[in-house]
């Protein structure tokens, strides 16, 4: 179903497609030696053109761990991107080489042109502050796992939803679902970007927009925090300013529910504080190892490896 298909941002995949994914990565969490050496011979290239560790390494971690292997670069000064290159012609070098692409590019679109001219599947890692559908992957396995359920539950996202693609691309994947209440926690500079709320109100989401995290507490099932998104500001005096709008600590983990769970993409800078990491509710390591779950399941489905 999934063979030969890209991913570039949530809505590509259907529901029952997502489901497959969730339940052949349940399987794998289970029984770690499934699908085991069933990419061999296959090859990832991994063309990195921003920082990334949890994401570059766990697709990295996937592909070997289905007995594939993997090939790329990790930052854009190591590639011919530095001499000019075009995006397009890395693109279809890459292609050449391997049998699929997982890619992470500062310009929003980059994933979809990208797939445009590559005749092997294109992953989008992240393009600028716009989408990240594996991090959603990751985020809703995770509190598939967790809670035994995504429908009727109230996510709370807190800190940058302006710039944060992680939270734009969940935002939109969560509204395909039953009964999601969600509750957006930002300073105004930082607040949800038109689009995505114009894409909730069409599909008649329960939503509300506030600056008060200690208000929000109480209500929320799922707490997805996020970092101040540096590297996308236009005046460093405007992230210094920002940066530290909230702080998640253990006075206002009290105030939450006692199924809470707290998610982060990671990495954090300053907005967990490291005493909630003892809290059975922070569940952002826990998250991590998920999207490796899910990548394999990823990465066998679109290679047809089933
Ligand atoms: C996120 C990203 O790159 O958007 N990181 C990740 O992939 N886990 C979040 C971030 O950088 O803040």
């Amino acid at each position: 179903m999934l063979k030969g298909r890209s991913l570039i941002e949530p809505g590509n995949f259907s529901l029952q497609e997502m489901d497959s994914l969730f339940l052949l990565a349940e399987k794998i969490e289970k029984d770690e030696q499934y699908l085991r050496e069933s990419c061999r011979g296959k090859l990832l290239a991994t063309l990195f053109f921003e920082p990334s560790t949890r994401t570059r390494l766990s697709f990295e971690a996937a592909m070997l761990r289905l007995g594939g292997s993997c090939l790329g670069f990790a930052e854009p000064g190591s590639s011919s991107a530095s001499k000019g290159e075009s995006l397009a012609d890395t693109v279809r070098m890459a292609a050449s080489y391997a049998d699929t692409i997982v890619m992470r590019n500062p310009k929003e679109g980059a994933a979809l042109l990208a797939s445009r001219y590559s005749p092997v599947p294109v992953i989008n890692a992240g393009d600028g502050g716009h989408h990240h559908p594996t991090q959603t992957l990751t985020d809703l396995l995770t509190i598939r796992r967790l809670l035994g359920k995504i429908s009727g539950i109230t996510v709370g996202f807190c800190g940058d939803l302006k710039f944060g693609r992680t939270v734009h691309s969940l935002a939109k994947a969560l509204a395909r679902y039953e009964k999601i209440r969600m509750t957006f926690i930002s300073p105004p500079e930082l607040a949800l970007p038109e689009y995505i709320i114009r894409i909730l109100q069409k599909q008649n989401i329960e939503f509300e927009e506030t600056g008060s995290l200690e208000d929000a507490m109480p209500r929320i099932d799922v707490l997805y925090m996020t970092r101040v998104q540096r590297e996308r500001f236009f005046n460093e005096e405007d992230y210094i300013r920002l940066k530290d709008s909230y702080v998640l600590n253990r006075e206002k983990m009290d105030l939450g529910k006692k199924e809470l769970i707290v998610l982060h993409p990671l990495p954090r800078v300053n907005e967990i504080s490291v005493e909630v990491d003892q809290d059975p509710r922070a569940a952002y390591f826990a998250q991590a190892k998920y999207g490796m779950y899910v990548r394999m399941a990823l990465l066998a489905s679109i290679l047809g490896v089933l």
